[in-house]
This record gives C-alpha cells, sequence and structure tokens, in this order.
C-alpha cells in the first residue's frame, strides 16, 4: 500500500511540475478569441494518462474555452433514452499515420523573424510534448506561392538535362532547414516529412514560365523524377529525412491556368507514363527505395481520374503508388463518398490529406480573420468526414503566416492556425490552432479507428463523433456539438461516462481499454 501512495504523489508531484499553461485570451470583436503568446508566456496542454475506471475531458468552444480540462468517473448504466455514444472497439477500421502542416519558406520567414524564445514557443506549441504534437510537415521542393520570388532548382545553365548545378537555395539554408531542425529537436515521434514541387526550372516546361499553363518537356522526363532524387538526397545530406514525395502539386492547375502561381500541367495518361517509366523506377532504384511516393495532390474531384483512369493508361505504375493526397478546396462541394473510387477498389493504397487553409477564395475579403470560430468549424467538420472516410491523416498548409496572411509573391493570401506580428513580437494562435490539436494531440501514429454510433437521438442531433483505439491502450473519443449546450453519455459495455457538451464545441474524451 505504501509503494501505492508513494507513486501517486510522484504523479501528482510530475504533474505540477508540467502543468497545463492556460490560453492568454485575447478577444476580438464579433469573433471567438485568439491566444497571445509573446516572449515571456505562452500556453501549452499536456495529454494526461487516464486513471482505471476515469476518464479525462478536454474541452475547446465558440465561447472562448482552449483546451479546458476535467476528469470524471465511470458508474454503470441504467439510463436508457438520454442521447448516447456507443463504442465497438470490436469493429476496426483504418489506421493512422498522422497530423501536421507545412514548413514552406513564408512560414519559415515568418517564424525566423521571431526572437529565438518566440521561435522556441512557436515550434513547440505544435510538435512538442506540450503542445499539439504534430508528426507530419509537408514542405516545397524549391519554390512555391507561399514564397518571395518564383524559383526553382538548377535555374541555370539552361537545358541542363543532368541537373549539373543542383543546390540548394538561400531559403532553404537561412530559413527552413533551421526550422525543421528546431522541430525535430522538439518533437515526441518522428516526423514524416512529405516533399512537393509545384514548378520545375522553367527550362523543362512547355511555356517558359513558373505560372501559366504548362507541360513538362518530353525530353525531360527523366531530369524531372531525378530532381525529385536529388531533393531527397540534400535534405537528407542536411538532416531532414523524406518520408514521402507527391508526384507534383495540383496538377490540374497547371494544365488549365487557374492559379497565377508557380504550377506544373500533367493529363493523367501523361502522369501515368512519368510514374511507371521515370519516377517510380528512379526512386525504387535508389538508396531511399522506401520513401512513399504519393500521386494525386489535388483536390477531391481529380481522385477517380488521376488514379482509377490513370490506371487504366498506366497499369504498372499502381506498383510504384503507396497512396494518394488531396487537398481541401473544394470539399463543401465534393461529398467524401468520392473516397470510395479508391477505398473499395485499392484497399492497400491510403488516403492523405495533404493541404489546407481557409480564406483562399476571391470572395473571401478577410483572408487572416482573427479569432474566426467558423474557421475552426470548417476545419473540424472536413477532418471528421475525411477520417470518417478511411483517410489515415491530415496535414495543414502554412504552420504560421504574417497578419496579411503572407508573404506570397503571387498575391495569394490565405489565413493560418498561427499568425505572427512581428512588430508587436508577439503571435496569435487561432482557434483553427486548437481545432487541429483535438485531433492531432489525442490520436497518435498507429491509432485504429473505432465504430461508434448514436443511440436514442430523437431529432437528427447536432453531434459530430469519431472514436479510435491508441497505441497506449486507451480509447479516445471526438466530438463536435454543432448546437446548444447538452448533457450525452457514453456508453462501453455496461459503463457510462456522462458529459456536458458546451455550445459550439469541440471535445476530446481519452480512457483506459479494459
Ligand atoms: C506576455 O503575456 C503575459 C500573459 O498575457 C503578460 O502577463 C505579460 O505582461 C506579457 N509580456 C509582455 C512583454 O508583453
Ligand atoms: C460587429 O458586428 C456589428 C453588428 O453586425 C457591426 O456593426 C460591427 O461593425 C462589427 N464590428 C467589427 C469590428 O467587425
Ligand atoms: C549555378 O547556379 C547558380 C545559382 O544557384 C548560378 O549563379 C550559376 O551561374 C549557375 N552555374 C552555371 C554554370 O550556370
Ligand atoms: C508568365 O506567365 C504569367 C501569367 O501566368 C505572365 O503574367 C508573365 O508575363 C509570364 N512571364 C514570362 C516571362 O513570360
Amino acid at each position: 500500500m505504501k509503494f501505492t501512495v508513494f507513486v501517486l504523489f510522484l504523479f501528482t508531484h510530475t504533474n505540477t511540475l508540467f502543468a497545463d499553461k492556460p490560453c492568454a485570451i485575447r478577444s476580438i470583436a464579433n469573433q471567438s478569441v485568439v491566444c497571445v503568446c509573446n516572449s515571456t508566456y505562452c500556453d501549452e496542454v499536456l495529454r494526461d494518462q487516464p486513471a482505471p475506471g476515469t476518464f479525462v475531458v478536454y474541452t475547446s468552444s465558440s465561447g472562448g474555452l482552449r483546451f479546458k480540462k476535467s476528469v470524471g468517473q465511470w458508474s454503470y448504466d441504467q439510463t436508457c433514452c438520454k442521447l448516447t455514444l456507443e463504442l465497438d472497439p470490436s469493429k476496426k477500421y483504418q489506421r493512422i499515420e498522422g497530423f501536421g502542416g507545412a514548413v514552406t519558406d513564408s512560414a519559415a520567414i515568418n517564424w525566423k523573424s521571431l526572437p529565438p524564445v518566440l521561435q522556441d514557443y512557436l515550434v513547440n506549441s505544435y510538435f512538442s510534448e506540450n503542445g499539439l504534437e504534430y508528426n507530419m510537415v509537408r514542405t516545397p521542393i524549391g519554390g512555391c506561392d507561399f514564397s518571395t520570388r518564383p524559383y526553382a532548382y538548377n535555374e541555370l545553365p539552361l537545358d541542363d538535362g543532368g541537373l549539373t548545378n543542383y543546390t540548394l537555395s538561400p531559403e532553404d539554408i537561412f530559413y527552413k532547414i533551421p526550422m525543421f531542425k528546431s522541430i525535430l529537436k522538439v518533437a515526441k515521434t518522428t516526423v514524416h516529412v512529405i516533399a512537393t514541387t509545384w514548378s520545375p526550372p522553367v527550362w523543362m516546361k512547355s511555356n517558359h514560365n513558373y505560372s501559366g499553363s504548362s507541360q513538362l518537356k518530353p525530353q525531360y522526363y527523366q531530369s524531372y523524377a531525378d530532381y525529385h532524387l536529388k531533393f531527397i538526397e540534400k535534405y537528407t545530406a542536411a538532416g531532414v529525412p523524406i518520408w514521402g514525395i507527391t508526384t507534383t502539386n495540383e496538377p490540374i492547375n497547371g494544365l488549365l491556368s487557374l492559379a497565377k502561381f508557380n504550377s506544373l500541367g500533367w493529363t493523367m495518361q501523361e502522369m501515368g507514363k512519368w510514374i511507371e517509366h521515370n519516377l517510380g523506377p528512379t526512386i525504387r532504384n535508389s538508396k531511399f527505395k522506401n520513401v512513399k511516393i504519393i500521386t494525386g495532390d489535388d483536390q477531391r474531384i481529380t481522385i477517380p481520374y488521376w488514379f482509377n483512369v490513370m490506371l487504366i493508361y498506366s497499369p504498372k505504375a499502381l506498383e510504384y503508388i503507396d497512396g494518394i493526397g488531396v487537398h481541401y478546396y473544394t470539399d463543401k462541394f465534393i461529398p467524401p463518398a468520392i473516397f470510395e473510387s479508391v477505398t473499395l477498389t485499392h484497399p492497400d493504397k491510403f488516403i492523405l490529406a495533404t493541404e489546407a487553409c481557409e480564406g483562399s477564395f476571391p470572395w473571401e475579403k478577410s483572408k487572416v480573420l482573427l479569432g474566426s470560430w467558423a474557421r475552426a468549424k470548417a476545419y473540424i467538420i472536413d477532418i471528421f468526414q475525411d477520417l470518417n472516410y478511411n483517410l489515415v491523416g491530415w496535414i495543414d498548409w502554412n504552420l504560421c503566416l504574417d497578419m496579411e496572411g503572407g508573404p506570397n509573391w503571387a498575391g495569394n493570401f490565405v489565413d493560418s492556425p498561427i499568425i505572427v506580428d512581428k512588430e508587436r513580437q508577439e503571435f496569435h494562435k487561432q482557434p483553427m490552432f486548437y481545432a487541429m490539436g483535438h485531433f492531432s494531440k489525442f490520436i497518435p501514429r498507429n491509432s485504429i479507428r473505432i465504430k461508434i454510433t448514436e443511440k436514442h437521438s430523437i431529432l437528427p442531433s447536432s453531434l459530430h463523433k469519431i472514436a479510435f483505439l491508441t497505441p497506449k491502450n486507451t480509447i479516445v473519443v471526438i466530438i463536435y456539438n454543432d448546437g446548444n449546450a447538452k448533457s450525452i453519455n457514453i456508453r462501453n459495455k455496461k459503463h457510462k461516462a456522462t458529459l456536458l457538451l458546451e455550445a459550439h464545441s469541440i471535445t476530446t474524451v481519452e480512457y483506459p481499454h479494459t
């Protein structure tokens, strides 16, 4: 008994040493709140180990709660008719790869504009055990619109198919690699880095331009495959191992000239050929043969074309493809059932959400909207949809942007979960930051989604829900309540946990799996 008391004491003691630090709230007119981090303070949250017979609850709400933590006790379930979420851990779905954001030139430039203590706060906020525990990062190969200039590697000499002058850019050396180093130092688990090309050097392209409608010149198919392998070599040598690459960012943009920034167009026939004859063999015959090859990397609507139809033309491309990347920007118009064109036909290929942001549409006047709960909710609903359709992870876009939503050489400003105010030497954690955290922090890599069903709801309820069995043998349930405050039960066999869901709130619950 004495031993137990001693252990309990240690446990409590450790907890007080590393206590949560609450949000330093700043109210925003007509919006929810932001949490401000400055050179002396930044909020933190720890994931508590739930004791047997208890459950731990974390809540963030439109009303201004941010990871508010409480502990409850399971009791015998004698109620029959209350709104109940019933768990069935024996019914298992996909395995989770992870969650993260993007180290673009712009994110790294904003990060570097802060004093060192705030740089640490920012990286810790996303990657450490006191933060969101992100375990994935996407990064451009060369420039994208979130750069201060359009560029690629090996721009000179022209028509240098052998890539004899491939060197990293000043942006890599001074901004991105230092940010990666800082991330890899604090991350608790292995960070899986995915690299993507927006545009190769212009001499490889039909229109000799970074933007506009273009295709790869046929004589440079192999050079463009080598262009990827060289990036993997350079970043690995710089201490940043690459886990996966995608097969070009948003190829439809480059084909139809939909975006006025770095792009490269592909037809599905040409993409299939390139993967089958160039990219696939180049990666698989290299030292980096285990790097994942992720195709698609475009909006939901493209998946049946750039995967299923592409394979009709190039069936052998399939043996090189590990998974498919999907972007967020048309999700309000294209239902997630479209994923079944892959999950049902090719259950061995994963689908991963590789890019998302709010404020990107021309009709959205506020590019950065401080304190917007509506934008957090848009992320939350989308993550529920994607994970409930068997996606294996969700990667946000820029880890941080400035007050304008940039820099962006093409004027394509957008929002980010962290907005840096260089003048005031502080940064704002948006509601979207906490939206990400309710998933990323509590669904570690190799968690398995399990079945959860709603019982005794009289009307169609305003709840979104999802549940996982984690590698720590705990069950994590995440609930979004889009209605008024309400009391519900979670039922696990004969036991129930009663929760009060705040109005317009996201709640994560964790308890030991017995
Ligand atoms: C930093 O934020 C904390 C918490 O809001 C506040 O008490 C402190 O005065 C701020 N420090 C500076 C230098 O602004
Ligand atoms: C807040 O909303 C009110 C009423 O819609 C409006 O009059 C006011 O201008 C808004 N304030 C800001 C700062 O947007
Ligand atoms: C190699 O690239 C650098 C820029 O990275 C450029 O300044 C230099 O002229 C290039 N060398 C040749 C031989 O083109
Ligand atoms: C590249 O294309 C853009 C349109 O996407 C155009 O405005 C620009 O003038 C072009 N640049 C060159 C060097 O042709």
